[in-house]
């Protein structure tokens, strides 16, 4: 083993070595001899220096040192979670059935889901259980770490007022056009340093953590140049770095056409296309390419050359889509092998059929949608053309300042006519599918040791009771806050 290249990112907070051609990052919250509870404000990574043919030093910022070798993990378990009374896996044998298993035990190492089955056959599974932590859950509901795939958590600045006027009785375009909108969240944004973001994004990713979420999707969009989201994008891993949370940020540099492009939207299209998303892919930055086609933000050509450019650049292609008219985004999504279509309030049959046909997940966005007082989307229409439903908060400082997922869950389940099992999916597994991800949202052997611990005898205690954090433990890659 060799290390052939080592560096520091994300404004110290995590660090990367190349191993035999192979890429590792160390972030703080993973170092293995934590550095005490990991805070937004903990040392920083200033120094890094190769000891050994597979291990790196790490010096940080109050002058300790930290060494982590990336020899293969040991493989003993190191956490049972037993006495848990139903289980959630998320993987039913049908496409829209939950899964259960009952009186369960769950048995997990390294961060990941080694074995799952009935608790009286915890101490006869193979496992050599003598050094693992071992968490009662007095009969309580268990289920993957929430996910939330669409989200947009890096923001500074306060539109309250907006909500005022639209609660008066004004429309969001009304007040978009008179310089509200993503418009007014520009300045406080770009305005905003590195460490005031870092702050705001952790807080908003406490809550978060708090209700449940254990993976978000974090899109950039509210700077709009080409600098500034990639600090956005930046500061999304920097919180990803020291928070339990996993943020995987998107590039939203499409969110609209920004002030001063407003006479030569083609020329910001090209910025968007021909830099944003090459240095977004070049710097890993970005996992994921998202536009906004709409009404007031970006048309369908101009979609498909910035969606085109993620293409090619080998990013994920998401979009939002007819969240005020339908312009044909959905069938474009489909037609590039994109992930998702989000909003979906205004979609065409045609639209429906072409994301059925190529697996695209609609991403169901309620709180937005009662805010705005819009017609739900064609629940009815997408159930039955076999089209996979997410759920999620759209966190964002105009249409749903939002960080909690079962807030959206009972939304779908009374709002959008979603069963509670479909809200469930949505937030888990479906969720992990709008993002490309097949390692969270399900409980099975080897999936990410991403849990919640409910206070709850049955799924549908979590929507029902909306307005009670029903989270009681979340545990994230194995480690179980509150510790
Ligand atoms: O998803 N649709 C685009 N963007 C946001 C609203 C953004 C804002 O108003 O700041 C949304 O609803
Ligand atoms: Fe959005």
């Amino acid at each position: 083993m060799a290390i052939d290249h080592v560096e520091i990112l994300h404004y110290g907070t995590a660090a990367a070595a190349d191993v035999d051609g192979v890429r590792h990052v160390v972030r703080l919250i993973d170092l293995p001899h934590a550095l005490g509870r990991i805070r937004v404000d903990s040392p920083r990574i200033v120094s890094i220096a190769t000891t050994g043919a597979a291990r790196v030093t790490l010096g940080l910022s109050d002058n300790s040192q930290e060494t982590v070798s990336f020899d293969a993990p040991t493989a003993e378990p190191d956490l049972v979670i037993e006495d848990i009374g139903l289980a959630i896996t998320c993987m039913g044998e049908a496409d829209d059935v939950l899964g259960y298993v009952t009186d369960a035990a769950i048995i997990c190492s390294g961060g990941r889901i080694r074995w799952i089955g009935p608790d009286s056959q915890v101490n006869s599974a193979g496992f050599d259980l003598t050094g693992a932590r071992r968490i009662d859950a007095g009969g309580r509901m268990v289920s993957p770490g929430l996910i939330d795939c669409h989200s947009h958590p890096m923001f500074a600045g306060n539109r309250g007022g907006e909500f005022a006027r639209r609660a008066a009785g004004h429309s969001y375009q009304e007040i978009a056009a008179a310089g509200g909108g993503i418009t007014a969240t520009l300045h406080p944004t770009r305005m905003a340093s590195v460490e005031d973001h870092i702050a705001l994004t952790a807080a908003r990713m406490d809550r978060a953590f708090a209700a449940g979420t254990t993976t978000t999707e974090a899109k950039s969009g509210y700077d709009l140049t080409c600098d500034g989201e990639l600090r956005l994008l930046s500061i999304a891993k920097a919180v990803d770095a020291v928070h339990p949370v996993d943020l995987v940020p998107t590039l939203l540099g499409a969110h609209l056409i920004p002030p001063e492009y407003k006479a030569d939207r083609a020329q910001y299209v090209d910025l968007v296309a021909n830099q944003m998303v090459p240095a977004a892919a070049e710097r890993r930055l970005a996992d994921a390419v998202d536009v906004y086609c709409d009404d007031g933000a970006f048309t369908l050509a101009e979609t498909r050359t910035i969606l085109e450019a993620a293409q090619r650049a080998d990013l994920k292609l998401r979009a939002h889509v007819g969240q005020f008219a339908d312009l044909g985004a959905a069938e474009l999504v489909a037609e590039l092998g994109g992930l998702s279509a989000d909003h979906m309030e205004n979609v065409s049959d045609a639209g429906i059929a072409a994301m059925a046909s190529n697996d695209v997940v609609a991403v169901m966005l309620p709180g937005a949608c009662v805010q705005l007082r819009m017609t739900p989307p064609p629940v009815d229409r997408l159930r039955a053309a076999g089209v996979r439903m997410a759920v999620a908060s759209d966190l964002n400082p105009g249409t749903s300042f939002c960080e909690t997922l079962p807030i959206q869950m009972w939304l779908a389940s009374t709002h959008y006519g979603m069963t509670v099992e479909e809200a469930w999916l949505g937030v888990t597994r479906y969720a992990a599918q709008a993002m490309g991800r097949h390692d969270i949202g399900v409980l099975m052997v080897g999936a990410a040791a991403d849990l919640v611990v409910w206070d709850a005898e049955h799924p549908g205690d979590v929507p029902y009771r909306y307005g009670a954090n029903l989270a009681h433990r979340v545990i994230k890659r194995g480690r179980i806050y509150p510790g």
